[in-house]
């Protein structure tokens, strides 16, 4: 398992990216910036070639996909592309019935709740039927690269505690109750659940890493409603086996991220990434104390303050730089995704400011 000699990092393209260097440990001359979520709805660009495509069309259409993943790079000169394309999207292509609703997020028609249910997704929609079906994944993937030249792309991929929060609840909830509850009531079954998810995850980044992305996020976005115990011994075992297809290569760097996880910052470093994706609710100097000031951050700018005056956004943007430079080595970002409301001048603005200094 290792990198054909035509990927971005093995020939050279992205080896000394500064966003590659700052998750390798490194503090690069210029701070590397991007945005969770910036390919998407605050860019006109995106809403007028969206227009008449479904979201999870757009995502397994190569040449629109590697399009929209362009578009933010071209305006804002981020550092890093992140793939266009949604958590979801594995188990889609493992025969999983999901739908993208606007304003709302992924559904699932057939929710799985019970010891049957996750057997039978076992057995119907295993990792095995995934490979050939990521093929326009992996095109997506290359045909983006091969545009991109010095600028990494960013695979990333759904950790399993949020995709079976979704998949248990059969959508979008407030507390995950129904999840946390079969993870108490049934923890075998949990335990399947959990690493057939990881298995698709694991499946989704290696095809992307493959394929040519540089660096992996693995997203956790509700991770932040579990215990430190609930996450330590029920979540955070298939979070490291989604993680593993990537660490069997070595050389390609990851970042673990979830939402409203202050209290997990070092259970999430734990699962053995290059770099911690922290919200903007921990300081990134608490964070990196907390972590033995060891582990490169990324984050993580209040989206809220996006909306702020300039000044204001300016001294905000110090700040977090200021107290990210506790930390080995930082990635600008922010503390999650771009809001759709958002002025995508702000962005490319944060990107200049960060420039230059
Ligand atoms: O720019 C990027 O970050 C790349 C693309 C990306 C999308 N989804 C595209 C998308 C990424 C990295 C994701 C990850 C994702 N998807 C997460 C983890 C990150 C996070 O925000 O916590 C989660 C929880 C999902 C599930 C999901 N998919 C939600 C909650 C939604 C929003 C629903 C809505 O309309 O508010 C989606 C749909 C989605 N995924 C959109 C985009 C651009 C919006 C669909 C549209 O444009 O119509």
């Amino acid at each position: 398992n290792t990198l054909t000699a035509s990927h971005p990092l093995v020939d050279g393209r992205t080896s000394a990216a500064p966003l590659v260097r700052a998750l390798r440990g490194d503090r690069p001359e210029r701070m590397p910036v991007w945005f969770m979520r910036q390919a998407g709805r605050s860019l006109p660009e995106y809403r007028a070639i969206r227009a008449d495509t479904r979201m999870l069309d757009a995502c397994l259409d190569p040449a629109l996909a590697s399009e929209i993943t362009l578009q933010p790079v071209r305006r804002h000169g981020v550092d890093a592309a992140v793939f266009f394309s949604d958590i979801v999207v594995p188990l889609l292509l493992a025969g999983v019935e999901v739908d993208l609703v606007a304003g709302r997020g992924p559904v699932f028609p057939h929710p799985v709740r019970t010891a049957a249910d996750v057997a039978r997704c076992r057995a119907e929609f295993g990792a095995d039927r995934l490979s050939e079906a990521l093929e326009p994944v992996r095109e997506a993937v290359r045909l983006t690269v091969a545009e991109l030249g010095a600028t990494p792309l960013i695979g990333f991929a759904g950790a399993p505690f949020t995709l079976a929060a979704y998949l248990v609840e059969g959508g979008p909830s407030r507390d995950h109750l129904r999840a946390r509850t079969l993870m108490h009531a049934d923890p075998e079954t949990w335990r399947e659940l959990l690493d057939w998810a990881a298995e698709l995850s694991g499946a989704f980044l290696e095809a992307q890493v493959q394929a040519g992305a540089s660096a992996v996020q693995l997203f956790d976005s509700w991770a932040g409603s579990l215990s430190v115990a609930d996450y330590r011994e029920r979540v955070a075992p298939a979070s490291r086996r989604a993680l593993e297809p990537v660490q069997r290569i070595g050389t390609v760097p990851s970042i673990h991220f979830a939402v409203g996880s202050g209290h997990l910052l070092e259970e999430l470093a734990a699962v053995g990434t290059s770099a911690v994706g922290v919200d903007w609710r921990t300081p990134l100097d608490e964070a990196s104390r907390r972590l033995g000031d060891a582990v490169p951050l990324q984050g993580n700018l209040d989206p809220a303050y996006l909306g702020a005056p300039e000044d204001t956004l300016k001294a905000h943007l110090e700040d977090v730089l200021q107290r990210g430079s506790r930390a080995p080595a930082h990635v600008l970002n922010l503390g999650h995704g771009v809001p759709p409301e958002t002025d995508p001048a702000v962005l490319t603005r944060i990107v200049e400011l960060a420039h230059e200094r």
